[in-house]
């Protein structure tokens, strides 16, 4: 007998999103299950146990009677749980070692940019102008990482690891060897005072839409060696007040920023943050994380499932991520 089906509800975004290769993936990794790529393939939505998911139409997980588990395939369920109707059962997120590692990578690259002032060398490069400048050490230079989960964690210690001075802030109090760690909004001052880069990689919740506003960025250090704070955003456009990013760069109360995440994406055409000197941006690409590595994620998770075993990275509902 078949095993219960798997429903894909899938809006492509890259190539390697397209959801035919989904498709493809799925099929190749449960053979004897059905798996149906919604709308295009007929299929009881009575047989329907899982859902696997990608900016899914609201409302459109209501059609499943049966539905026992839903797979993001991404880790940021923001979008997702934006539609009250979502069906009331288990919500998995992804986390894969290749996002981890690809987050990591952005983050420190972004770090290093900053730190080894590579905008400056750039333009020297352009005017032909030999002029290096005084490089302090990377111990001089004090990291911040707001959101120290799964992909915060790693990114921390990498920092870490090449002689940053890090410091960490979560929700809940942690202990991360080598990162100075902060919690709740009572250490958010002094989390703040004590950082000139500032690396966001919060979840999008209630609790943390448009945390990154001028009042924040008021609190960050001035007295480091970048000559102003700086912020690293990879976490979800709607934690940024975009107005205030804009403002604090014309005004210095921001040196520079890195946004790969916004509040409409993609970024409209017209969108001032496009031509700021001081923003450099990316096309929310931090983490564009293996397809594959996901598939199988799911897959394992759903046999397991099917074992009696815990599923791994349930979604609070009560928090949001
Ligand atoms: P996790 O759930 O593992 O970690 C979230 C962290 O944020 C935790 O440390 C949590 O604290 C902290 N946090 C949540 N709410 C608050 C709050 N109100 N105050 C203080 N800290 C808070 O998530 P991941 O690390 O896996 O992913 C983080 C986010 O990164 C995703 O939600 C997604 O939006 C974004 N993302 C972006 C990608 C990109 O390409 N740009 C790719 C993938 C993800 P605690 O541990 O105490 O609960
Ligand atoms: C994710 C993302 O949540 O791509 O995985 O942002």
């Amino acid at each position: 007998m078949s095993k219960a089906a798997l429903a894909l509800l899938i809006t492509g975004g890259t190539e390697n999103w397209a959801p035919a290769r989904w498709r493809a993936r799925f099929k190749r990794l449960c053979p004897d299950r059905s798996v149906a790529l919604v709308p295009d393939d007929a299929i009881d939505p009575s047989l329907v146990r899982y859902a696997a998911v990608w900016k899914p139409q609201p409302g459109a997980l209501l059609l499943y009677p049966n539905l026992a588990v839903i797979f993001n395939l991404g880790a940021g369920v923001d979008a997702v749980l934006a539609d009250a109707t979502l069906p009331a059962v288990p919500l998995v997120r992804v986390a894969v070692g290749d996002l981890t590692q690809r987050m990591t990578e952005y983050v420190v690259m972004h770090v290093l940019m900053h730190h080894r002032r590579q905008a400056y060398y750039a333009e020297s490069q352009r005017w032909r102008v030999w002029a290096p400048k005084l490089q302090w050490a990377a111990r001089d230079l004090r990291v911040g990482v707001m959101g120290i989960g799964v992909l915060g964690r790693d990114a921390a210690q990498v920092l870490a690891r090449l002689g940053f001075d890090v410091a960490g802030w979560s929700a809940t109090e942690k202990s991360i060897p080598g990162v100075a760690c902060f919690a709740g909004e009572r250490q958010l001052g002094d989390f703040l005072a004590r950082t000139d880069v500032l690396v966001c990689l919060l979840p999008l919740t209630p609790q943390t839409r448009g945390i990154l506003n001028r009042k924040l960025f008021a609190q960050l250090a001035r007295d480091g060696k970048l000559g102003g704070p700086v912020i690293i955003n990879a976490g979800r456009g709607g934690l940024q007040v975009e107005a205030d990013i804009l403002s604090c760069l014309d005004d210095g109360t921001l040196c520079a920023a890195t946004l790969d995440v916004f509040a409409t994406e993609p970024l409209p055409p017209d969108s001032p943050l496009w031509s700021h000197p001081k923003l450099t941006l990316s096309p929310h690409n931090a983490a564009d994380t293996d397809a594959d590595d996901i598939s199988v994620y799911v897959a394992e998770q759903i046999a397991a499932f099917e074992r009696g075993e815990k599923l791994a990275n349930v979604v609070d509902r009560n928090t949001g991520y």
